[in-house]
């Protein structure tokens, strides 16, 4: 039977049962599906005809109605192939895969989804979550969508505008804290303990990432038979990249796929437990106590789903590397230079990691390697603006624009 279990003791908990925790022993749950049923199911279902989006797999989504989801039309992003960001950085196929496109403009939406959709099958009348900015935004829309109440802690002046904005206007209830993103998420954690009326919608919930795996479903289904050897993905709380490899495990073991990609993580290095473990080869991270980074949404220290990202980093033979804010700053720059897309910092990570390992060696210049770039850049304009060169004020007349783009005056 699909189940919630735990990912250390294996302890199994009913689909409906909410629950963050393992009772036994306190470590956090995955879903587990039941394989059998879920053929049988596939057999009889047109699911690989159906558009890409997060609910074309229905089927492999522990929800139990699909034709009651809570949808703003999330999931189907592109997947481009970037020849001339490939050309620059020396790769041939490189392929990035748009989560900007999402409804609020970040991965978030599929997990919210799900996890919403699954908040109106349990009858609760609260949701909340602690977030960078991202989470909160798109919580704060699927609620609304839902007819929810929604509460988001987040840190106060910690959050990019864009994201504030958004949570804003969606009518949640905000409150800043005093305190980073892992003190805030400590302190959803207990009230949604405390308080079993409010549903904890962080991606220590399970539903979350069985939205967010459809990342690899998708890009299975838009590369057919050419799939990538390596994924490379921003690393932050840790869910999204334990999320994509189970979905790449999952499509394997249905026999969908037949070969696996390496998962890279990639961190900022003011803010990198899971890579620095990886790098010391260490099945254990140590939280930073004061994480520091440009990318405001992967400015976390104490990653909830380190233990799910290590496995996944382990089991696929990836690695994990870290990335400074200039190296940051300057993959964004290149991919909206070279390929017209403009990702938030925390997105732009992956590119700059996979510069990294091109010159060190790391990745194979031959390799099919997608980055995933996770929000959209207007998420953070402020950033954006001060990474650019002023713009150049001129009076309004001809002249000065002759002068400025170094033209002869029509006149002379
Ligand atoms: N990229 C962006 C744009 C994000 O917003 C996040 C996480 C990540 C990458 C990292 O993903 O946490 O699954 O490893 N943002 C969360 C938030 C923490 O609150 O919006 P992760």
């Amino acid at each position: 039977m699909t189940s919630q279990v735990c990912i250390t003791c294996g302890r199994k908990y009913d689909l409906d049962e909410v629950v963050y925790s393992c009772r036994n022993c306190g470590d956090i749950l995955e879903i587990i599906h039941d394989f059998d049923v879920l053929k049988k199911n596939l057999s009889k279902s047109n699911w690989q005809s159906l558009p890409l989006s997060v609910w074309k797999y229905k089927d492999f989504l522990p929800i139990r109605n699909p034709l009651r989801v809570v949808s703003l039309a999330e999931g189907g992003t592109g997947l481009y192939l970037c020849r001339r960001l490939g050309n620059a950085l020396g790769i041939k196929r490189l392929y990035v895969k748009n989560e900007g496109e999402n409804p609020t403009g970040s991965f978030k939406d599929r997990g919210m989804t799900v996890g919403v959709s699954k908040a109106l099958e349990l009858g609760v009348k609260m949701v909340t979550c602690a977030s960078t900015g991202n989470t909160s935004a798109s919580l704060a829309a699927y609620a609304a969508k839902a007819g929810l109440s929604c509460v988001i802690l987040i840190p106060s002046g910690g959050v990019a505008y864009g994201k504030l904005a958004q949570a804003m206007i969606y009518g949640a209830k905000v409150v800043q804290i005093r305190g980073n993103f892992d003190r805030a998420l400590e302190m959803v954690l207990q009230l949604s303990e405390e308080h079993r009326e409010i549903y904890l919608l962080n991606s220590i919930n399970p539903y979350r990432l069985e939205g967010q795996k459809t990342i690899a479903y998708e890009i299975c289904d838009q590369l057919g038979r050419e799939l990538p050897g390596t994924v490379i993905v921003p690393v932050g709380n840790a869910g999204n990249i334990s999320a994509i490899w189970k979905g790449f495990t999952e499509f394997n073991t249905l026999g969908l796929i037949s070969e696996l990609p390496r998962m890279v993580g990639i961190q900022a290095e003011g803010a990198a437990p899971i890579a620095e473990a990886v790098k010391a080869g260490k099945d254990f991270i140590t939280p930073v106590e004061m994480p520091e980074t440009v990318a405001s949404a992967i400015r976390i220290g104490a990653p909830v789903s380190w233990k799910k990202a290590l496995r996944a980093i382990k089991n696929s033979k990836g690695t994990a590397e870290t990335v400074t804010d200039l190296e940051i700053l300057a993959a964004q720059k290149m991919l909206a230079r070279y390929e017209g897309i403009f990702v938030e910092p925390a997105s732009a990570s992956s590119i700059a990691g996979l510069k990294k390992m091109l010159e060190h060696g790391t990745i194979d210049k031959d390799e099919i390697v997608v980055c995933v770039t996770t929000g959209h850049g207007l998420k953070d304009p402020d950033t954006a603006v001060k990474a650019c060169e002023k713009a150049y004020e001129a009076e309004a007349n001809m002249e000065s624009i002759e002068k400025f783009l170094g033209l002869v005056c029509a006149q002379a």
